[in-house]
C-alpha cells in the first residue's frame, strides 16, 4: 500500500500554488483541513465551494476518519503527555496535569489565582516532559492588561531557570475585543508550529464576550460568536496536540453550582459544554486557594489546595 500523505503538498490534486496559499493562510497541516468546512476553506482560499469540499475531502481521507477501538482510544490517550501546573494536588485532580488536546477552563472570582496559574503554566510548560512539561513554547493572549514579564521571572527563576529564555520562549498579543480574539487564534495556525508552542493561554475569554454582547437582546450573537471560538480553540488543541488553558470570570448565582460559593463562571451553559475540564478556583486562608474541578467526563469531582507564593504556584505556603 502506498504511504499515506502526511504533509499538505503530498495530497493528490493540489499544485504548489495552491498549498502555498493554504500555508500562507494557516491551513499548514492535513488534520487542519481535515476539519474546515468547505465554505470557510473557500472563502479564505477564493476557491470554488465544490473545489475546496474536494481539497477536503482529500485530506479526510489521508487521515482515514474511521473509528477506532476503545482499546485503541485507551493507548492514545495513555500517551498524551501532562502539563504540570506547579501544584501536585492540582496536578492529582486533574488526572496528572493540564492534558493536551483539549480546553482546560480555571474560574473564580478576582485574585483567585486564574492569571497566576496562566503564567505559571507558561513556565512549566517549557520544561521537558521528565519534569512535568511539554518541552515547548507559550502563547499568552491577553485580554485584560494583566500580562506580567516580572512576575514571570520570578516564576521562572524559582525553578532555576534562565530568566532570558524563559521570556523569549513566551510569546504574547494583546487581544482588543473579539473579532481580534477569534483573528489570533486563526494566526496561530501558522505560529504554532513554525514556534514549538505547546501551550496557549487565553486570559480571560470572558471581558470581551460579556463587554460586548450587552443584555438578553445579544445573548444569541453572543453564544453563536463563542461557539465559534470554542470551536476554533478545540480544533487547535486536538491538531497541534498542545494544551490550552482558557480563564473565566464569575457572575452572582442564586443557584450556585459550584458549592462553598455564591458565585458560577460566566458565559453560561452553552460554553459550559466546551472545556474538557473545568476548575472553580476560591480564595482561602491568607495565600491559600482551592481549586474544585467540577466537569469532567473522566474525573470525579475533588478539591485540592494550593499556594500562590513568591515562587508562584506551589503545594506549600512560605509565610
Ligand atoms: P482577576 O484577573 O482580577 O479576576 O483575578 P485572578 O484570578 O486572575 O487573580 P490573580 O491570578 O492575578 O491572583 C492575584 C493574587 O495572586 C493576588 O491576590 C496575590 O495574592 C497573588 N500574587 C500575585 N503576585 C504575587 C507575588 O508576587 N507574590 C505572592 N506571594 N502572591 C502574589
Ligand atoms: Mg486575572
Amino acid at each position: 500500500m502506498a504511504e499515506e500523505p502526511k504533509r499538505i503538498e503530498e495530497l493528490p490534486g493540489i499544485s504548489s500554488t495552491l498549498s502555498k496559499k493554504l500555508r500562507e493562510e494557516g491551513y499548514t497541516t492535513i488534520e487542519i483541513l481535515a476539519t474546515t468546512s468547505p465554505a470557510e476553506l473557500a472563502s479564505a482560499i477564493a476557491l470554488s465551494e465544490r473545489f475546496a469540499k474536494q481539497v477536503i475531502k482529500e485530506a479526510r481521507k489521508a487521515l482515514g476518519f474511521a473509528p477506532i477501538t476503545a482499546a485503541e482510544f485507551f493507548e492514545l490517550q495513555e500517551e498524551k503527555p501532562r502539563l504540570t501546573t506547579g501544584s501536585s494536588n492540582i496536578d492529582q485532580i486533574l488526572g496528572g496535569g493540564v492534558p493536551v488536546g483539549a480546553i482546560t477552563e480555571f474560574s473564580g472570582a478576582y485574585g483567585s489565582g486564574k492569571t497566576q496559574i496562566g503564567f505559571q503554566l507558561c513556565i512549566t510548560v517549557q520544561l521537558p516532559p521528565e519534569q512535568g512539561g511539554l518541552g515547548g513554547k507559550a502563547y499568552f493572549i491577553d485580554t485584560e492588561g494583566t500580562f506580567s514579564p516580572r512576575r514571570l521571572i520570578e516564576m521562572a527563576l524559582a525553578l532555576g531557570k534562565d530568566r532570558q529564555t524563559a521570556l523569549k520562549n513566551i510569546l504574547v498579543s494583546k487581544a482588543y475585543n473579539v473579532d481580534h480574539m477569534l483573528l489570533l487564534v486563526n494566526e496561530a495556525r501558522s505560529l504554532v508550529p513554525k514556534e514549538n508552542i505547546k501551550l496557549m493561554v487565553i486570559d480571560s475569554i470572558a471581558s470581551h464576550f460579556r463587554a460586548e454582547f450587552v443584555g438578553q437582546q445579544q445573548l444569541p450573537a453572543r453564544q453563536q460568536a463563542l461557539m465559534r471560538y470554542a470551536e476554533n480553540l478545540l480544533k487547535f488543541a486536538d491538531s497541534f496536540n498542545m494544551a490550552v488553558v482558557v480563564t473565566n470570570q464569575v457572575l452572582a448565582s442564586p443557584e450556585a453550582l459550584v458549592s462553598g460559593s455564591s458565585v458560577i463562571p460566566a458565559l453560561g451553559l452553552a460554553w459550559g459544554h466546551r472545556p474538557t475540564h473545568r476548575i472553580f478556583l476560591r480564595k482561602s486562608r491568607g495565600n491559600a486557594r482551592i481549586a474544585r474541578l467540577f466537569d469532567s467526563p473522566e474525573l470525579p469531582e475533588r478539591e485540592a489546595i494550593f499556594f500562590i507564593t513568591q515562587n508562584g504556584i506551589t503545594d506549600e505556603s512560605e509565610e
